[in-house]
């Protein structure tokens, strides 16, 4: 998959700005507050429909302006996709090749994309739900119905949450929770098998980079820790009696206390948790083993290596770890943009481009 160009027009410091990508990988240079980060963030945000630094379009809106415009050409199978995105008086509007999409799942995951930048150490030091986003988000570019199936999820959990803080009566709430009950039941089921499905898929592709990274000298696996249980298997066998069982204790502390919104992916350095004992150097490739693994599980799904966004990532890396990302994109010819400072350009080969103002020129 590729990004031939694109086109910002009033998105984040960019009035009307084009770009042509190349083959291979495109370097993106320039200080601090040019608008690099920003051109990386509008390219994410046409082809997943969603921003990872905000969650409102407002915030993607040129100061004083009311609309934004996003168009790009992608190459998919050899063919052309063109993709726009336009937000107008506070409404979102996609097309993908001229049509009209209804909803995200229309467009998301036509062109797959990795993003990475240094805030993904999140994904081993903060808590379960960045690590529940980043299952959720890469599952929802293979399974665009993940997505509703998720929003589904969370209308439900939200309903029943309502409930459980509502003036009704005990043995009112006792048949009204049954019903919620049996939703999230048959919801969670699938969340935790598309969860657990591709954690199992992750470890077997992040395992053997993980080794390459540290000599074959430590061992990292992921484990999905669902409703507290080994298996997948075992949860959604006992979801039911599991539900049963925290009932009371749900109504008394007024929260809902089983389902897959708590669940976690464990990360784990040689059996230990990556959170409590990895150091930073070792966070830093647990997080860049599974990104490189995520890019392996969609070439083998979809043949086509997605794009890789690389924000920030090269000064952050040691040189070990640094060449091994290069020879790992060089070698897999992966189409790659990454941001850099001038200072921090340890790259002999791609295309050069600087990043001044909110104008971006081509050097190479
Ligand atoms: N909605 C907006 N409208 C106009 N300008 C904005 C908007 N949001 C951010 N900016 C400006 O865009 C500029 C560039 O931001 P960006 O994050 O892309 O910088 P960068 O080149 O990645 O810098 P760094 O090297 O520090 O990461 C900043 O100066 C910021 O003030
Ligand atoms: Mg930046």
């Amino acid at each position: 998959m590729m990004i031939n160009n694109i086109s910002l027009q009033n998105f984040r410091n960019y009035v009307d700005e084009s770009i042509q990508f190349m083959p291979g990988t495109n370097i993106l240079i320039g200080d601090n507050g040019q608008g690099k980060t920003n051109i990386i963030e509008g390219i994410y945000y046409l082809l997943t429909g969603k921003s990872y630094r905000v969650h409102r379009e407002q915030e993607l809106l040129r100061w004083e302006q009311n609309e934004f415009h996003l168009y790009g050409e992608f190459i998919l199978n050899k063919n052309k996709v063109y993709l726009e995105s336009h937000y107008k008086n506070r409404k979102k509007m996609v097309r993908i090749n001229q049509v009209s999409c209804q909803r995200l799942s229309d467009f998301v995951g036509t062109i797959n994309v990795i993003f990475f930048s240094p805030d993904d150490l999140v994904m081993i030091k903060g808590g379960p739900s960045e690590r529940r986003r980043f299952l959720d988000l890469h599952i929802a570019q293979m399974r665009p119905g993940h997505v509703s199936l998720l929003n589904a999820y969370n209308k439900v959990i939200q309903q029943k949450g309502a409930l459980l803080k509502s003036y009704t009566e005990k043995h009112f709430k006792y048949s009204q929770i049954q019903l919620w009950n049996e939703q999230i039941i048959e919801l969670g089921k699938k969340i935790i098998l598309n969860r657990a499905d591709l954690t199992q898929r992750l470890q077997d592709a992040a395992n053997p980079i993980y080794k390459s990274l540290t000599s074959n000298k430590e061992k990292l696996q992921v484990h999905y820790n669902a409703l507290g249980k080994k298996t997948a298997a075992e949860a959604i066998s006992e979801f039911s009696k599991l539900m049963d069982e925290k009932l009371e204790q749900e109504i008394d502390r007024q929260l809902i206390l089983v389902g897959p919104h708590r669940d976690d992916l464990q990360i784990l350095l040689d059996g230990k948790p990556g959170r409590l004992y990895a150091s930073q150097g070792q966070q830093r490739s647990l997080v860049l083993s599974l990104k490189l693994a995520e890019l392996e599980l969609i070439q083998q799904e979809k043949g086509e290596y997605p794009l890789l966004l690389l924000d920030d990532v090269l000064s952050e890396l040691d040189r070990f770890r640094r060449d091994y990302l290069i020879r790992f994109i060089e070698s897999s010819r992966i189409q790659t943009l990454i941001t850099m400072t001038s200072a921090d350009n340890h790259l002999d080969s791609g295309t050069l481009y600087s990043v001044k103002q909110g104008h971006i020129r081509r050097e190479t």
